[in-house]
């Protein structure tokens, strides 16, 4: 069984998403450990616990960031996670905890990356005036939104288009792709070339 680490800081409907896929069977053998929130009133915690999750605020309350961070690290051992999925969790991680899970934290942005990253990728993309935009699951390094890329998927730009309805097409594409990219990641089926995911052909 691989067991996950879902950290969130909003809604959390993308975690809803990846609870659903496991309900599903997209996503088998995989179960959700821990869901951890640096805000303590974040409704995707409510909806956490809810399912009967172990659902964990950490405040940041002006801490430094390693000392913040070393307290997720601990919960996320302590609940025997394999995988840590990002799932609008809108504060940067510190490199020792990148080094903390190499390889195995993911990240989901609403945008086709490298374009827009950073806050309200969704507004950037429509005041750049590109036709089509999209999100992107990729692991998590030092930098900002900057890791290997596991799958995008695109979304059309609408003439009539506002911040809200971008971000709720994309959304929706969201929610497949990062069942998606967690079932590709756990399927071990890949190899990087550099940057490049390439999936693996059985012989
Ligand atoms: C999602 O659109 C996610 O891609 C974005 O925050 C939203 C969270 O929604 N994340 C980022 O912008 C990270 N850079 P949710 O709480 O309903 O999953």
């Amino acid at each position: 069984m691989t067991r996950l680490g879902i950290l969130l800081s909003g809604r959390g409907s993308n975690f809803l998403a990846i609870a659903h896929a496991i309900h599903d069977g997209r996503l088998p053998d995989v179960e959700i450990a821990v869901v951890l929130s640096n805000f303590a009133d974040a409704p995707g915690l409510a909806a956490a616990r809810d399912l009967g999750l172990p659902a964990i605020a950490v405040p940041a309350n002006g801490r430094k960031r390693a000392e913040h961070d070393a307290e997720f690290i601990a919960h996320l051992l302590e609940h025997q996670v394999d995988l840590v999925c990002l799932a609008g969790y809108m504060r940067l991680i510190s490199p020792a905890f990148v080094r903390a899970f190499p390889q195995r934290i993911l990240n989901i942005h609403p945008s086709l990356l490298p374009a827009f990253p950073g806050l309200d990728a969704q507004g950037q993309a429509l005041d750049y005036g590109v036709a089509i935009s999209g999100c992107t699951v990729h692991f998590v390094d030092e930098q900002l939104d900057h890791g290997a890329i596991i799958l995008q998927r695109s979304v059309p730009v609408l003439a009539d288009d506002t911040p809200e309805t971008l971000s709720a097409r994309i959304l929706e594409q969201e929610h497949l792709a990062y069942a998606e990219g967690i079932a590709r990641v756990l399927s071990g089926r890949y190899i990087f070339e550099g940057r490049r995911y390439r999936p693996k052909h059985a012989d």
